[in-house]
């Protein structure tokens, strides 16, 4: 994501820190797991899985409510963990993070919040062929009940942004252009800091899907200047049922709630209710405390094992090696951009294969990978693919993976007689 170069970083102890993963010890069809489908979850660390623990056996309690030791604790750790988030995407305070259900309840929350309030007949949302059905669909139900037109950055067939649309479908009708910082399929990585300038510059706001960037590399929300940004913390080491929407705080303070109830209320009486200060007015109902506590922990984990710098350059290396080594494999043509321009993740399709059936003989191998639309469908549409086979790395991933990748592939080729 405007990457700078990548100077000396300090390099990751993969053999000591794939040893923090107890479900990489697993065996699979009797032979040891290859956990090729992080961009679909990650793994996780003991360090998640004990933070987790260690609420539920000595602290479990409700958070914001009780005048009471346990509860005082579980309100101190689920801010605390708040305050980790924000450091980590650097942003001004704590009180921009809101935590949600994952990156789609995120999304959903400004196109509801924001969107219902602020977009009128007339109105455009910009967002690109290149998104995940979660940075889709909830634009295109707003749009329907305002009656705002949905506009598409389109893709070129090698997987980049068409950036010569832009100065045409960036106009004053704009109000929002919403996109990811990198494909979950062409794991194309957008110029994020420049899509950001060009929104600002017609009076638009940006909302950033974080889903797959966040977890892979360094994102800065102050250097990038974005309006809002969503991620999850499943694909970062952390739990499911947990993500975080950041928003500025002068927009959070101006937008409606999004869902209601308990704990986002200042004040209720009969006829009315008045709004907590945010983030709380975003997160009604008991949150998902251990979850955020995990996240938490998450952040801790991927600081303490080097940090987002050193997490991209090693899958820098990955995925080089990885479509290095694919593109010896006849009849496999790889999707998007060269490694350069891409995160650690590769869609692949084969002559006379369904990628159902690659991915049912690599997992008979003990790998694990996607195989279909990857919640994509109008990228697959527009480059006529009816559906990917993707193996997507982390810092976890060894090189010799890459080695049992390639001659499992082989092995499915010679089983369907190709
Ligand atoms: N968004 C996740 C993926 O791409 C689920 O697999």
């Amino acid at each position: 994501m405007d990457r700078k170069q990548v100077n000396t970083v300090t390099p990751i102890d993969v053999e000591a820190v794939r040893r923090d993963f107890p479900v990489l010890e697993r065996k699979i069809h009797g032979v040891p797991l290859v956990y090729l489908d992080n961009a679909a979850t990650s793994q996780k660390p003991a360090a998640v899985i004990e933070a987790m623990n260690r609420f539920y056996r000595q602290e479990n309690s409700n958070v914001h409510r009780g005048i009471h030791a346990l509860s005082e604790e579980s309100t101190a750790d689920y801010e605390a963990a708040r305050k980790k988030l924000a450091k980590f995407i650097h942003a001004k305070s704590r009180r921009e993070i809101v935590f949600t259900r994952n990156a789609t309840e995120s999304i959903n929350l400004v196109a509801y919040s924001w969107g219902l309030d602020n977009l009128h007949p007339g109105d455009e949302v910009l967002i690109t062929e290149m998104e995940h059905h979660a940075n889709i669909v909830p634009w295109q139900q707003i749009c329907r009940r305002t009656g705002a037109t949905l506009r598409y950055v389109p893709i070129t067939p090698q997987g980049y942004l068409d950036l010569s649309t832009l100065d045409n479908l960036l106009t004053e009708k704009t109000k929002l252009f919403a996109f990811t910082a990198m494909s979950n399929v062409f794991g194309t990585i957008p110029p994020v800091k420049m899509l950001v300038e060009k929104a600002h510059a017609v009076g638009a706001l940006t909302l950033v899907d974080g889903a797959q960037a966040v977890s892979h590399m360094p994102v800065d929300v102050r250097a990038l200047d974005c309006d809002f940004l969503a991620f999850s913390a499943h694909k970062m080491c952390g739990p499911t049922g947990i993500g975080a929407l950041y928003g500025k705080a002068a927009l959070l303070n101006k937008m409606s709630p999004f869902l209601t109830g308990g704990d986002m209320i200042l004040s209720v009486w009969m006829d009315h209710a008045t709004w907590n200060e945010i983030p709380h007015k975003f997160e009604a109902g008991t949150p998902a405390i251990a979850e955020a506590i995990g996240f938490g922990a998450a952040v801790d984990y991927l600081n303490s094992i080097g940090g987002m710098e050193a997490i991209h350059h090693y899958e820098q290396e990955m995925i080089t090696a990885a479509m290095t080594a694919l593109q010896d494999i006849e009849g496999l043509r790889m999707i998007g951009p060269p490694p350069a321009d891409r995160g650690g993740l590769v869609s692949f399709v084969m002559d006379g294969l369904h990628p159902h059936d690659i991915a049912a003989v690599l997992d008979q191998d003990g790998i694990a990978v996607r195989a279909g639309y990857h919640c994509a469908q109008p990228l697959h549409d527009r480059l006529n693919i009816h559906a990917t086979t993707r193996a997507s790395f982390y810092f976890y991933n060894l090189p010799s993976e890459i080695d049992l990748l390639v001659q499992s592939l082989q092995r499915a080729q010679k089983l369907f007689g190709r």
